[in-house]
């Protein structure tokens, strides 16, 4: 489906819908400073996500890893949230998009306002004790350039899910269910190359749902599972839909 405008056809697709949900990526975020994790700047280019991203790597070398994290941490406490952040929150606000299911950890979606957030990895917000279980927030912590520790002696681990973790058990039931039961379904700034976050989108399409994605390049999804690709940034894309759907369907963007 690409009818003119993907933009105007994305608003027409959201309009007067109170059951649409989002699912963002590390896309949402890059224009608040936070690299994505795959391209030519991303983390994953930096540090091997398979000797620092994994929880075996984690528990074997935690300093080694915390180099890693460290960074996360320090980018994601500098990051303010953006028009992409703040259009959701808003088209939250008017009762069209019903839940926000982000595979980011930078706690960007709350801070611009949204309320139904799914961290389906997680968030930096805390620190755990992988001995004695114990939380902590991660600012009461940590110091940057050490790996922080719990009170009984052992190294903490940020409350993300490495890979080799299952994904918190009440955040996939729920996405599940959002994404077995939403009308439309818009995919922002992500690769879908991680699993199981990149099977949302079939499992929306299966049940029904009208998969918009927006990223300014092609994913897997893109000709596959998408019903409309609108190809920009997360910023101009959702401020684009958030001026036509106020101004309708013919209003210039
Ligand atoms: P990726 O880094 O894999 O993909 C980021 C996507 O954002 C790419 O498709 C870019 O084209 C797109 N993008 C870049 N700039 C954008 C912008 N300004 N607006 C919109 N889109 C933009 O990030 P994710 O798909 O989120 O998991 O990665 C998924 C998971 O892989 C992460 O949650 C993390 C990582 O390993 C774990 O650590 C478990």
């Amino acid at each position: 489906m690409t009818r003119g405008d993907p933009v105007l056809e994305a608003a027409r697709l959201l309009r007067g819908r109170t059951d649409a949900v989002a699912l963002t990526g590390a896309g949402i975020s890059v224009e608040s400073g936070i690299p994505a994790f795959r391209g030519w700047q991303g983390l994953w280019g930096k540090y091997d996500p398979m000797e620092y991203a994994t929880l075996g790597a984690f528990l074997r070398s935690p300093i080694k890893v915390w180099r890693m994290l460290s960074e996360m941490v320090a980018l994601c406490g500098d990051a303010a949230p953006n028009a992409a952040h703040r259009g959701l929150a808003e088209l939250e606000g008017m009762g069209i998009l019903r839940a926000v299911i982000t595979q980011n950890v930078d706690g960007l979606h709350q801070a611009a306002g949204a309320r139904n957030v799914i961290e389906y990895h997680g968030n930096m917000e805390a620190l755990v004790c992988i001995a004695c279980w114990r939380r902590y927030p991660t600012r009461q912590r940590w110091v940057d350039g050490r790996a922080p520790t719990c009170d009984c002696g052992e190294i903490l681990k940020p409350d993300v899910v490495l890979f080799g973790e299952p994904i918190p058990w009440l955040a996939q039931e729920r996405a599940e269910e959002e994404a077995r039961t939403c009308g439309v379904l818009l995919v922002i700034g992500t690769s879908a190359q991680v699993s199981p976050a990149c099977d949302i989108p079939r499992v929306a399409k299966k049940a029904g749902a009208t998969v918009v994605e927006i990223n300014p390049e092609e994913t897997a999804l893109t000709r596959t599972v998408a019903d409309l690709h609108v190809p920009g940034t997360a910023t101009d894309a959702v401020r684009s839909i958030l001026i036509a759907l106020s101004g309708g369907e013919g209003t210039p963007r």
